[in-house]
């Protein structure tokens, strides 16, 4: 079985504690070791796990191939650990790749053709599959056959070659911009939810447990409100935390050491660092509270659109601070009260402040 060990795609985004996106740095060293590797050890996602649990029950009594997998949901919520876990309850072989890892029809052509009875083959970022490679999947996942070309010009014929019974999982962060053709061919379609502080908490005493942290209740549940309902942000505040109790002498966690560090890095009581504060300071004072459109808070922020939408604004919205309308985002009442800004919203108070100052930044407005 291939391991995760941090090979996994990455995109170009800046490295923030608080980023969703994996980061070699922050999370090589410990996150295999902290990935549960059955579904009893997954915690939350009830609604998936239950679903996935009879799937591979039914796939499994039957002696029958599973059926193909689409996972979704932002970064850092158990996709790919979910997809690790499916091969292990199958008892399969799982072959990991990523969407832009596959430029070319041959280079899918040669993974699918080398792929065992009942194999899994797991592709992440799948909405970045080129055109001409997803074409190949269609006819692999519906018949297990791929059509391939042979020879140039008026020689050329197209010929049909078999391929093992497999189960494709294909992890996205973006469903909405897999094709309607690709998104037809899964049998099965999990959406993973923002996890509750209380399913965070116990994900973070279980990967205390494992990583030999001495942690209390109260710690665990300071550093689980803090990592916007994302599993990769508790277990890397963990480690920052650990590193904070050890240097004070601690040695344990509770819930003063884990305030006192988290406030050092500037992270809130809602997990929010400077970059959020920062966006929702934009809607709130050049934009009065907004509707304002997607990409003009990418220009001022400086800040790529896809980025904001896949990773800053499903926590903004899930805590009720950022509400998409169809006219552009604006922020609620709770965000006003949480920067401590006089709730005036459409533009009554459009304090022209200049965020971007040194001066202002550092008084972290
Ligand atoms: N349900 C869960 N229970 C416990 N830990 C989890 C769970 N989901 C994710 N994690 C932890 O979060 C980390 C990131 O998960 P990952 O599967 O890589 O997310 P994604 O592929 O969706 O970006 C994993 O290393 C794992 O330790
Ligand atoms: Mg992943």
């Amino acid at each position: 079985m291939t391991s995760f060990d941090g090979n996994e795609f990455e995109f170009d985004f800046e490295s923030r504690i608080v980023s969703t996106e994996y980061d070699d740095n922050q999370d090589g060293s410990v996150e295999p070791s902290l990935r549960p590797k059955t579904l009893d050890e997954y915690i939350g996602q009830k609604t998936a796990k239950e679903n996935l649990k009879i799937y591979i029950d039914a796939a499994r009594r039957r002696g029958e191939v599973l059926d193909h997998v689409l996972l979704y949901g932002p970064p850092g919520l158990g996709k790919t650990t979910l997809s690790g876990i499916i091969a292990n309850e199958m008892g399969a072989n799982i072959r990991v790749t990523s969407g832009p890892a596959i430029e070319k029809a041959g280079d899918l052509v040669a993974i699918l053709t080398n792929l065992g009875d009942k194999d899994i083959l797991f592709i992440d970022e799948i909405h970045r599959l080129p055109k001409v490679v997803e074409e190949i999947l269609y006819p692999a996942m519906e018949d297990y056959v791929v059509d391939i070309i042979i020879g140039k010009g008026p020689a050329a014929r197209s010929i049909t070659i078999p391929v093992s019974r497999f189960t494709l999982i294909g992890a996205t962060t973006r469903a909405g911009q897999i094709s309607t053709p690709l998104r037809d061919r899964f049998g099965v379609v999990l959406k993973l939810e923002l996890y509750t502080t209380e399913e965070l908490a116990t994900i973070v005493k279980r990967s205390a447990r494992i990583l030999n942290i001495a942690i209390d209740e109260y710690g665990a549940r300071e550093i689980a409100a803090r990592s916007r309902g994302t599993p990769r942000i508790a277990n890397r505040l963990l480690k920052r935390v650990r590193d904070f109790a050890e240097v004070l002498g601690k040695g344990a966690i509770d819930r003063e050491i884990a305030d006192f560090a988290l406030t050092k890095l500037e992270i809130d009581k809602l997990g929010l660092d400077s970059v959020d504060r920062r966006m929702l300071e934009v809607i709130i004072r050049f934009y009065g509270g907004g509707p304002v459109g997607l990409d003009t808070i990418a220009a001022t922020i400086g800040e790529e659109a896809v980025t904001i939408e896949d990773v800053y604004e499903p926590y903004l919205m899930q805590i009720g601070f950022l509400s998409r309308t169809p006219r552009g985002r604006c922020c609620t009442r709770l965000a006003y009260e949480h920067l401590g800004i006089p709730f005036t919203p459409n533009g009554t108070t459009v304090n022209q402040i200049d965020i971007f100052s040194t001066e202002n930044r550092e008084k972290d407005i």
